[in-house]
C-alpha cells in the first residue's frame, strides 16, 4: 500500500532487516522465526482471558499477553525502532480502543495486525487498550530533518496553533490540546511522532485508506489543506520537544464551538463541550 503526499510516496509499513541480514535465506530464516514469535505470542494473547480462570499470575500480566503486540510495536509499546510501528505508550485508552476496533473493522488497514486482533473480542482490545494508555515512559527527542524553508515551518506553527479561518479551518490544538499532548480520552497527541508517521496518517486519511468513526473530522481537516501545508504541518510538529508533562489533558479546551461539519464520531465529547456557553452554563 502506497500513499502520496505532495508528490512524496508513503509506503506501507515493511518488516526491516538489517541489510547485513538480508540475504535471501537469512531473510527467510528471519521472518521464519519472527512468524513462528508472533504465532505463539497470537496464542498467549487468545488465551489470555481463558486462563484467567486457571491462572490468575499469568493472566495478571498483561505485558505478557501482549508479546505478539510489542515484538511490532517496541517494548512496553514505546515505538518500533525505524519510525514505522507507532509508539502505543501513554496515549488516552479510548483513542487506542477506537484505533483497534478501526483495524477490525476496516477503517485502517495492516493486514499482519488486523489478524492478530480480528479474534479478539471488544472488550478485552479494550483492556489491552488500557494496559498502553497506563505506560508512561519517556518520548525520544524530535529527529525531523527534512529539507523545508523557514517561511513554510512558521506556516506550519500559524496552522497548527491558529488555523485559518478564510477556510474554515480550526487550530489543531483546538481538538488535539493546547499543549498538543492529546485529550482524554480519544484525542491522540501529535507530538513525538516521527515525521514518516504523520505524513503517511494524513496521506492516509486523503485517500480514505484511513477513516474513523463517522462523522470523520480529520478527513474533513485534510480535504481543506493542500499537501503542501500539510507537509509544513508536519514538519513543525516533528521538530517540537514534548513538554515537561506529556499526559493527555483531561478535558477538551473551551473554545469557539466546533461548525457542525467538524463533528468528530470518535471523540464526541468535543462538540459537547465546546458547544456549552463559555462560563459553565452558570447565571
Ligand atoms: C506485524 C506488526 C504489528 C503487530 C504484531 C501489531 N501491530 Fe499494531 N500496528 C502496526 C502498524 C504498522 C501500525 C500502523 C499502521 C498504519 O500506518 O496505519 C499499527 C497501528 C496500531 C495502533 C494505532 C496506533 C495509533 O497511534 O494510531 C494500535 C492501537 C495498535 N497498532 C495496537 C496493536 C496491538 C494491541 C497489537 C497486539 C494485539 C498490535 N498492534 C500488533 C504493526 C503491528
Ligand atoms: C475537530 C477536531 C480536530 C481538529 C481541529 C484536528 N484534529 Fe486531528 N484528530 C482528531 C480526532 C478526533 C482524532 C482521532 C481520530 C481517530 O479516532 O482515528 C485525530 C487524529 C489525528 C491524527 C492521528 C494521530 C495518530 O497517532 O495516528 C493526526 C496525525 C492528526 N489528527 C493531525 C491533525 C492536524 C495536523 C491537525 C491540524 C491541521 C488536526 N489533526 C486537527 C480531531 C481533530
Amino acid at each position: 500500500m502506497t500513499t502520496s503526499l505532495g508528490g512524496q510516496n508513503f509506503t506501507a509499513p515493511r518488516l526491516s532487516v538489517p541489510r547485513s541480514l538480508a540475504s535471501p535465506n537469512t531473510l527467510r530464516q528471519t521472518f521464519s522465526s519472527l512468524f513462528k514469535a508472533l504465532v505463539w505470542a497470537a496464542i498467549a494473547l487468545c488465551a489470555g482471558p481463558v486462563s484467567a480462570q486457571k491462572s490468575p499470575r499469568f493472566a495478571d500480566d498483561m505485558a505478557e499477553r501482549t508479546r505478539a503486540c510489542t515484538a511490532c510495536h517496541g517494548e512496553q509499546g514505546r515505538a518500533g525502532p525505524d519510525g514505522y510501528y507507532p509508539r502505543l505508550a501513554g496515549k488516552p485508552a479510548g483513542y487506542l480502543h477506537n484505533q483497534l476496533r478501526n483495524f477490525a473493522q476496516g477503517r485502517r488497514h495492516y493486514d499482519l495486525m488486523a489478524r492478530l486482533v480480528d479474534p479478539l473480542t471488544d472488550a478485552y482490545l479494550g483492556e489491552m487498550a488500557q494496559y498502553f494508555a497506563n505506560l508512561q515512559l519517556p518520548y525520544p527527542a524530535p529527529t525531523a530533518n527534512n529539507a523545508i524553508t523557514p517561511e513554510r515551518l512558521a506556516k506550519g506553527q500559524q496552522l497548527v496553533t491558529q488555523g485559518d479561518a478564510a477556510r474554515g479551518l480550526p487550530a489543531c490544538t483546538q481538538c488535539h490540546g493546547v499543549r498538543l499532548t492529546g485529550v482524554q480520552p480519544n484525542v491522540p497527541g501529535l507530538l513525538g511522532l516521527p515525521l514518516d508517521y504523520l505524513n503517511a496518517q494524513l496521506g492516509a486519511w486523503q485517500t480514505a485508506q484511513r477513516r474513523a468513526h463517522a462523522p470523520d473530522c480529520m478527513a474533513e481537516i485534510v480535504k481543506r489543506m493542500p499537501a503542501q501545508d500539510l507537509i509544513a504541518v508536519s514538519s513543525w510538529l516533528a521538530r517540537q520537544p514534548l513538554p515537561g508533562d506529556t499526559r493527555p489533558a483531561e478535558r477538551p479546551q473551551a473554545g469557539p464551538a466546533l461548525p457542525d461539519a467538524l463533528r468528530c464520531g470518535s471523540a464526541p465529547e468535543l462538540s459537547a463541550t465546546a458547544a456549552k456557553p463559555l462560563n459553565g452554563g452558570k447565571p
